[in-house]
């Protein structure tokens, strides 16, 4: 069962909605601030009803809808505990399993690097990874309590412990790519493959990236779930 995927030209993010046919229920993963008409639509269009709208983290490069779609829609949201999102109606710890549909469930897996809050999420043989593991490389670790060492632990010992036909759907791809597999990445990360903790962690340290535009932004807009701060 493959989850729908949306992206986002600005911030080349990627938005999923997760339903299995003949289940009215929904979920979205990491909807986009200007796109919440466009993710109304496809649910209108598939016939779906939005059950929850989960963070993998407090995103720096755009904003979120959780808060307005949860507001239209009386859908439930949820964000992982360590990210200070006060107003997510459920604050996410590792282990935890939010059920929906007709026994489906996604199981909650805390995997801090690229922020100290980062979650993944598995859903059957499918996994969100935020921006902890990118398809050929990972998320940054330099702000947000970010931590290579942790990102790596992270990867190394959750991630690719999962089976290798496990689907990977990233937060962003910049180069047109859509998903990968954790045997894939497992073997040919340009970052993570092979490479030793000290070596990646010299490697994320000398890459000196560029603040993000939006950060204060951002990440202010989305610990209030993309609302307005007075809403
Ligand atoms: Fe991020």
């Amino acid at each position: 069962m493959n989850p729908l995927q949306l992206f986002d030209t600005e911030s080349s993010t990627f938005t999923y909605l997760l339903f299995t046919p003949g289940q009215p229920d929904a979920i979205l993963i990491d909807p986009v601030a200007r796109h919440w008409e466009r993710d109304l639509q496809q649910l209108d269009r598939l016939g779906l009803q939005l059950a929850f709208v989960l963070e993998t983290h407090v995103h720096a490069d755009h904003v979120t809808s959780a808060g307005k779609l949860c507001g239209i829609t009386g859908a439930k949201s949820a964000a992982p505990t360590g990210c200070g999102v006060g107003p997510a109606d459920m604050q996410l710890n590792d282990g935890d399993q939010i059920a929906f549909a007709d026994g489906e469930k996604i199981c909650v897996i805390h995997t801090p690097g690229h922020t100290a809050g980062s979650m993944s999420y598995v859903w059957r043989d499918n996994v969100f990874t935020g921006d902890t593991l990118l398809i050929d490389g990972c998320g940054r670790t330099d702000f947000q309590s970010g931590s290579a060492d942790a990102l790596y632990t992270s990867v190394t010992t959750r991630l690719f412990s999962l089976p290798d036909d496990t689907r990977v759907w990233p937060a962003h791809d910049y180069k047109g790519r859509s998903a990968s597999t954790i045997g894939w990445e497992k073997i040919h990360n340009a970052r993570l493959a092979q490479s030793s903790r000290n070596d990646f962690i010299a490697l994320m340290d000398s890459l000196h990236l560029p603040r993000p535009k939006l950060l204060e932004i951002a990440v202010t807009a989305n610990q209030n779930l993309g609302l307005p701060h007075n809403a």
